[in-house]
């Protein structure tokens, strides 16, 4: 389980204070499927980015099963990121000069995993193993950015708006690839949004606004990702 109490944190200081984060406190279950929505400017990535451990928050703690990972050295926290945390951000990141594979096998190197064809025929890609991120379309870069974050197997999933940069048809694709990885895992998954439709996939929804929660709630039902609005 991960519980947060009371996150916050500013950015600038004086008179030119921004307070991004005020006072967060959630907890999300160990296999949950969670959205985090909002509108742009309300705090989500860098929410996203103090629950992973990416960035440090001025005040409050991030607990993964009791554990503060806000009292951790730095050499800890990248070894605990290293080897629990997963991270897709609305840009894929991929390393031009080397193939799908060679990508995916970066991620799965970081945990000494070898199964990594695996996830990369699990994506849909295992036809594109020699090929170069140039060479392929938004939507396939964005699944070989989801093969080299899972390759790892890590416990938590974070996506910072991951279909941002892709149109209806690939980002479709793309959310269901993930939804069809989590159930088949179970890891846990905390995805960013600020559109409405996508929150239908959740099974917990944290809506956001002004760095507070304004509202948790569950849906009865999940939607799939081609069932969802757009
Ligand atoms: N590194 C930074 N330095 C200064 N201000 C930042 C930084 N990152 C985010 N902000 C500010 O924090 C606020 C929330 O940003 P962000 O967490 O990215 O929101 P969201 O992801 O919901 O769009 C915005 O006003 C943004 O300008
Ligand atoms: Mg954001």
């Amino acid at each position: 389980m991960i519980t947060t109490e009371n996150i916050t944190k500013s950015y600038g200081s004086g008179s030119s204070e921004n307070k991004v984060l005020k006072g967060i406190s959630v907890s999300i279950e160990d296999g949950d499927f969670v959205v985090i929505l909002g509108a742009s400017g309300s705090g989500k990535s860098t929410f996203l980015n103090v629950v992973s451990g990416l960035e440090k928050a001025d005040g409050g703690s991030v607990k993964y099963d009791g554990r503060d990972i806000t009292k951790l050295s730095d050499k800890e926290l990248t070894k605990f990121r290293k080897e629990s945390i997963g991270f897709i951000f609305q840009q894929y990141y991929l390393l031009p000069n080397m193939t799908v594979e060679k990508n995916v096998r970066m991620g799965a190197d970081l945990s000494g995993n070898s199964d990594y064809k695996e996830i990369i025929e699990a994506v849909g890609l295992g036809d594109k193993l020699k090929s170069y991120p140039s060479e392929l379309s938004g939507g396939e870069q964005q699944r070989v950015s989801v093969a080299r974050a899972l390759a790892k197997r890590p416990k938590i999933l974070f996506l910072d708006e991951p279909t941002g940069a892709l149109d209806e048809e690939t980002g479709r694709q793309v959310l269901d690839y993930i939804s069809k990885l989590h159930e088949k895992h179970r890891f846990t998954v905390i995805m960013i949004t600020h559109n409405q439709n996508i929150a239908d996939m959740a099974k917990t929804v944290i809506k956001m606004n002004s760095g507070k929660i304004a509202d948790v709630y569950e849906n009865a039902e999940q939607k799939t990702a081609y069932e969802i609005g757009w």
